[in-house]
């Protein structure tokens, strides 16, 4: 759908998501991911950029599983995770919006939880190549996990969180080849609608993932 198209439906509160093909009713077990290898942080770090082309082509398991587990997954036996949070809150949840459905990253089960049984991706945001990226990452904040947090601090702290996780996807797709970028320009109630987010739960960001378009 074009941006304006998206535009248009928004401000009438009508943007909504696509039918799935698929079956997005069960959990997603991913493979388990390396801890070690790849390419240097010096060497990511000199790569990272923001890329807004990409294939339609469905990223592999494996390398979903190692964007996840980088974006913020359990690095430590304590519960631990690859990005910070104050208090040890975890307040972002991480949901991934494929073709076949949406699902909520579970960190400590390394697994996607489904959450809706909908191609949500042209929900994610209004730029149109968010429509057809086989992967959108949504940020989360849910405030019920926030209640140690002074509440003045909330919204900065889980935007700090959100941050962290966004730049280690931009580490890891630069460290593997894969195009990202990060979006704010998004409608998030209509998000908040597709993902049946509760009235905690606060959208922050988006992140679309891909490999590049073939030359
Ligand atoms: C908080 C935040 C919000 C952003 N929102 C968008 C967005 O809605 N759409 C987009 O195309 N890029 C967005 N970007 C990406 C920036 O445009 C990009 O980081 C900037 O142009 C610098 O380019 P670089 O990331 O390649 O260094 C956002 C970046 C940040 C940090």
């Amino acid at each position: 759908m074009s941006t304006l198209g998206k535009v248009a439906l928004g401000m009438m509160g009508r943007l909504r998501p696509k039918p799935t093909v698929g079956d997005a009713t069960h959990a997603i077990t991913l493979p388990v991911p390396l801890r070690i290898g790849g390419m240097s942080l010096f060497e990511a770090l000199a790569n990272r950029r923001s890329e807004r082309a990409f294939a339609r082509d469905a990223l592999p398991p494996e390398v979903l599983s190692q964007l996840l587990w980088c974006a913020c997954g359990r690095n430590r036996d304590d519960g631990g995770r690859t990005a910070p949070s104050a208090l040890n809150a975890q307040e972002i949840d991480v949901y991934a919006a494929l073709p076949d459905g949406a699902y909520r990253y579970d960190a400590d089960a390394h697994r996607l939880e489904p959450v809706a049984p909908a191609d949500v991706r042209r929900v994610t945001g209004y730029q149109d190549f968010v429509d057809d990226a086989p992967l959108d990452l949504v940020y989360v904040a849910d405030h019920a996990r926030m209640r140690m947090v002074p509440a003045a601090q909330r919204e900065t702290y889980a935007a700090i969180a959100a941050g962290a996780i966004a730049q280690n996807v931009y580490l890891v797709a630069a460290a593997t080849g894969l195009a990202t970028v990060l979006r704010a320009w998004i409608d998030r109630d209509a998000i908040a609608d597709a993902l049946g987010l509760t009235h905690d739960q606060h959208v922050i960001v988006s992140q679309t993932v891909g490999l590049r378009p073939h030359a």
